[in-house]
């Protein structure tokens, strides 16, 4: 194998203190030699970093503290291996084996950042693994032959979009899905923007724009990622390949009604958007069973947001998924339909936006069976429901993702959960992976 020296482009962080350290919910250990042992030291020091003492849960915001905290962490394990270190001008992390200019590279890698307590895995797990698989390559040594195409690892910045509520900014943002100019409209609930937050944690937000050059330079892109249900679980597998994602979005629903006294308002002179919500969220679970399809309303503001006042607005952002298109359309459509016809007998005033939208993907099939077949031919391949920086990258570069079995089958929750022989296992798939495709 070759090997590249040298740090890339320097950054500056702005970090805070780490949080308490979890009681449970990741592996105690992962034992054998190269790749799985380091996975454990790496794992131990990253999960501390954002954790909150009262719910357990994470919060790696995107341009936080605890963010710049899981980039410094990023940063040293490039650094201690040697790999060539830099952040590309959306903020995206890469560490660098071989030339990265050379293309045709063989890149691997997930995200850092969280939801509002989210689990330690989602994320996590695959930037971890990838460095871990880096490992276990270099510990096969001699008997590999050497790379030919150049390996890079990364983290891909805001996937989750917990803070400015557009989920994979950074990729999205690499791909040209995002303009700058709409970047530069996304604010968080404190009403930062999103280039004050970049260039508060030492970011240049005015570099942001698409990156063909970049992913250009890519010949084949490999997410690892916690499963996100029970699929594994229940065929008994440690390790599964994506075939696709679900087309989903996010839609933010404005309720506007009239703010007054909770306690002097007579019923029926009241405008109160609460109450249109709430026949809105029960439509939108209807419309979903009715559908096969998923629909939540995860997230709401209210202003003025007193116990004693009636709210003037209520603010709710509608996630949605189904399996084809035409499928959510039917679920959003039955949906807003409800939500206005309700907003109509309560004398409320309703906007709609789509705030978000990501077209249904569906895995390059020579690369998936590439997977399937460096990894012995019987993996079983799953579809999710869950949106990933693999899936934004497919539109530009052949892209695949390995699942990780989560007997839990819960994510977004510090009860997601992956043991410790199965993140063993997919260590030891990616680093096949990773050998299989660029060292042939
Ligand atoms: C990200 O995990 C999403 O699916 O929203
Ligand atoms: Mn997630
Ligand atoms: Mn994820």
């Amino acid at each position: 194998m070759t090997r590249s020296d040298g740090t890339g482009a320097g950054e500056a962080h702005g970090g805070s203190a780490p949080g308490a350290r979890p009681a449970t919910s990741a592996p105690a250990a992962v034992r054998g030699g190269g790749g799985p042992a380091s996975f454990h030291a790496m794992w131990d020091e990253l999960r501390p970093i954002g954790r909150h003492a009262d719910s357990g849960g994470y919060r790696r915001f995107a341009w936080t503290g605890a963010d710049a905290d899981c980039r410094a962490w990023f940063r040293a394990q490039a650094e201690s291996r040697g790999l060539a270190y830099e952040v590309d001008r959306n903020g995206n992390q890469w560490a660098w084996l071989g030339d990265p200019l050379a293309g045709d590279a063989v890149v691997t890698g997930s995200h850092l950042d969280s939801v509002p307590d989210g689990g330690a895995f989602d994320g996590p797990l695959g930037v971890v693994s990838s460095f871990a698989a880096l490992d276990e390559l270099r510990a096969r040594g001699a008997a590999l032959t050497p790379l030919t195409r150049p390996l890079a690892i990364t983290n891909f910045g805001d996937e989750e979009g917990a803070r400015f509520g557009l989920a994979c900014v950074g990729s999205r943002l690499a791909a040209g899905q995002l303009t700058k100019e709409k970047a530069y409209e996304l604010r968080d609930a404190d009403g930062t923007t999103l280039p004050q937050a970049m260039e508060r944690a030492g970011y240049d937000p005015d570099a942001i724009g698409a990156d063909p050059e970049r992913l250009a330079r890519i010949g084949a892109f490999v997410e690892l990622h916690v499963e996100q249900g029970r699929a594994l679980d229940l065929s008994g597998d440690r390790v599964g390949i994506a075939s696709a994602i679900w087309p989903h979005g996010r839609w933010r629903f404005d309720f506007h009604g009239e703010a007054n006294h909770a306690g002097t308002t007579r019923l029926v002179d009241r405008r109160d958007p609460m109450l249109t919500y709430a026949a809105t969220v029960l439509a939108a679970r209807q419309e979903a069973a009715l559908a096969g399809a998923v629909a939540t309303f995860g997230k709401i503001a209210v202003e003025p947001n007193g116990v004693n006042a009636i709210p003037s607005l209520v603010r709710g952002w509608l996630d949605s998924r189904a399996a084809d298109q035409a499928t959510l359309d039917t679920v959003v459509t039955a949906v807003e339909k409800a939500a206005r016809e309700q907003a109509g007998r309560d004398g409320i005033d309703l906007d709609v936006v789509r705030e978000s939208f990501t077209p249904v993907v569906e895995f390059e099939h020579a690369l998936r069976d590439e997977l399937n077949r460096i990894l012995g031919g019987a993996v079983p391949v799953l579809g999710t429901g869950a949106g990933h920086d693999a899936g934004i990258l497919s539109a530009a570069v052949p892209t695949a993702m390995l699942f990780v079995r989560n007997p839990t089958g819960v994510s977004h929750s510090p009860r997601e959960f992956a043991a410790e022989d199965d993140c063993t296992a997919g260590v030891l798939a990616l680093a096949d992976v990773l050998e299989g495709l660029a060292c042939r």
